[in-house]
């Protein structure tokens, strides 16, 4: 789909010592492993069941999102397309592109979702309207500038 990619990370696990077991560790580059560089991190901690979040797309800023514990399910939609991507693995990112709409929810308890974006906030890339949304993205996959 359209400005939508998962990333797989180096998941490093140390097997030195095979009788006790030491974890996981990601390292994650800046413009490296994340196809920008990053100027700003973001998390969502402690939300509620059944609570959905995003209902937006951004003009121009790039993010990737990673859940660093528990789940979460993210979908993704386009005027033509729509995608659910449940993310559980914190050595996997999805990448969002511009123009991309985005609503997060199944929340389970406990999840960490983190955000790491190409841009400081700046409420003025948003676009928050969906039938807004889908007369801009329009535009934008017939190429045509914003
Ligand atoms: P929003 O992006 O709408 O959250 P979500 O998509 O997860 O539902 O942001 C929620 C509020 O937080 C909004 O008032 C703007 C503010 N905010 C910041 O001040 N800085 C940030 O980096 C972000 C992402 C949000």
């Amino acid at each position: 789909m359209m400005n939508i990619k998962m990333i797989a990370f180096n998941d490093i696990v140390d097997e030195k010592n095979k009788e006790r077991p030491t974890g996981h560790l990601t390292p994650i580059e800046s413009g490296r492993d994340i196809p920008f560089v990053i100027k700003r991190i973001y998390y969502l901690t402690r939300v509620p069941e059944n609570t959905i979040r995003g209902f937006h797309a951004h003009r121009q800023l790039e993010q990737v999102l990673l859940c660093l514990n528990g789940k979460v399910t993210i979908s993704v939609s386009t005027p033509y397309e729509k995608q659910m991507i449940t993310l559980n693995d914190p050595a996997k990112g999805l990448y969002i592109g511009p123009m991309v709409w985005r609503e997060m929810y199944d929340f389970s308890p406990g999840s960490v979702l983190v955000v790491l974006a190409s841009e400081h906030y700046n409420e003025a890339d948003y676009i928050r309207d969906y039938r807004n949304y889908c007369e801009i993205a329009q535009e934008y996959l017939k190429g045509e500038p914003l």
